[in-house]
């Protein structure tokens, strides 16, 4: 290890193997464009934008200096009863991003805090409208909506929940997830099979009764466990259904948002409005923590023009808004249109299908798929271990091929910053390509 490693033992590592971590530390020390920088001084690709988030690169200098002014004049300002303009002005700018419509922006700090606020935004909404008995939330197995308790409990991930099963929110029902190795292996894009898994959605209604439905919640392309890609015409059939039984539709966009699928979200890319859009990472490039949930107007106006004076929705965090954050958002949506960053995606796409599907037949791989700048590749699971083989896989990855790459189960997600050259996508494979050989 080198002199200059901290100790490690004072801090507890979210969503991390702690003793594994410490036993042999992965440490990242600085970072630019496409690279981080290793601790050991190796230069490591890197093949998830962080954690789907640094879409514009990393340590860009327009994002970086528009931070360093802001500190330097408005270190922070009240967001409640309080504002200053630029939250104001980047809730403007995302507004001309987001699909017509979704015109109301409400900031907090993180993607989980997003999806939080999107669920009581929707309990709001039905009060105002008259109709408090929709208090019901669906969400889907395999669906990641971050870690507060209405996070957990709309998302379809046991291990998450197992530890908290006696406290999570009581009126949850779940789709079932969307993808089917026996059906979709292999898939290029979206699968052609499973479009009538939405229709599940009609027989939850009618065991609880559509007016006791307040939202369905989906990630449009689900990313954390592990790409799992919606079939064609599924997000059609769940948008027609909650618009027949006036139910609101979620899109979190936490991860597809800001240009991962080549468009500015995935609700223009399947062309499927939802009536609230959570967003979080991409919005500031992942330089500032920064979420939002981007609703209707007629949502805003509901629920603002049900309290005739006062505080209309009570919810809210200190950061709501941080100068900081809009400081850095406003510059990275600059960023984003300067460069035409969403567009390079959409043009990468078809490049990186073929690369990571050149992956078929690679050792151990079970599954290819990819959307956009995404590709998930499953590995076969070892007998009684499962998981195992994939983490191996991220290791020999990190210290071996020197490239970043995410593990979920046996599943390695790719998701690099979307101004990845066609090179490196060539390049990111074959170390991935190397590091699946290395394996056992
Ligand atoms: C779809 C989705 N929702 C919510 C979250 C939670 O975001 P955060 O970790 O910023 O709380 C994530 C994080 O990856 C996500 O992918």
């Amino acid at each position: 290890m080198p002199a200059h490693t901290p100790s490690l033992d004072a801090l507890w590592m979210p969503f991390t193997a702690n003793k594994a971590f410490k036993a042999r530390p992965r440490l990242l020390v600085s970072a630019k464009d496409m690279h981080y920088r290793s601790d050991d001084g190796r230069e490591i690709l890197d093949g998830t934008a962080g954690l789907w988030c640094v879409n514009a690169g990393h340590c860009r200098a327009p994002i970086v200096e528009a931070i360093s002014r802001a500190t330097a004049t408005l270190d922070f300002a009240p967001g409640f009863q309080m504002g200053h303009p630029w939250s104001f002005e980047l809730a403007t700018k995302l507004t001309g991003l987001l699909p017509a419509g979704i015109d109301r922006v409400f900031f907090s700090n993180s993607g989980s805090e997003a999806v939080d606020t999107a669920l009581k935004i929707a309990l709001a909404y039905h009060i105002a409208r008259g109709e408090p008995q929709r208090t019901r939330f669906v969400g889907r197995i395999r669906g990641y909506h971050g870690v507060g308790f209405g996070g957990i409990s709309v998302g379809g991930i046991e291990p998450n929940k197992k530890a908290f099963a006696a406290q999570l929110l009581p009126q949850v029902d779940h789709l079932p997830a969307t993808h089917d190795l026996a059906h979709n292996a292999f898939s290029k894009g979206q699968p052609t099979w499973g479009a009538h898994l939405a229709d599940a959605l009609e027989q939850i209604v009618a065991e609880r009764g559509a007016e006791t439905i307040a939202a369905v919640i989906v990630e449009p392309m689900a990313g954390s466990t592990g790409v799992l890609v919606p079939p064609v015409g599924y997000l059609e059939k769940l948008r027609a259904l909650c618009t027949t039984h006036g139910i609101l539709l979620i899109f979190d966009e936490v991860i597809t948002g800001f240009g991962r699928l080549g468009t500015p979200f995935a609700a223009q890319y399947f062309n499927v409005m939802p009536d609230i859009i959570t967003l979080a990472k991409g919005v500031t490039n992942a330089a500032v923590p920064m979420g939002a949930t981007c609703v209707q107007g007629a949502i805003y106006d509901a629920v603002v023009n049900a309290t005739p004076a006062g505080v209309e929705f009570f919810h809210g965090y200190t950061y709501s808004g941080h100068p900081l954050a809009a400081a850095a958002g406003l510059a990275t949506l600059d960023l984003y249109a300067a460069e035409g960053i969403f567009a390079r995606a959409a043009a990468l796409a078809p490049v990186w299908e073929q690369a990571v599907h050149s992956l078929r037949g690679a050792r151990h791989v079970i599954d290819v798929r990819n959307l956009g700048l995404v590709a998930g590749v499953e590995v076969e699971p070892r007998a009684g271990r499962p998981g195992t083989r994939a983490y191996d896989v991220f290791v020999d990855c990190f210290f071996n091929q020197n490239a970043l790459v995410r593990v979920t189960g046996d599943i390695i997600a790719l998701s690099p910053p979307l101004i990845i050259s066609e090179g490196q996508i060539e390049e990111l494979v074959a170390r991935l390509r190397r590091a699946l050989e290395a394996t056992d």
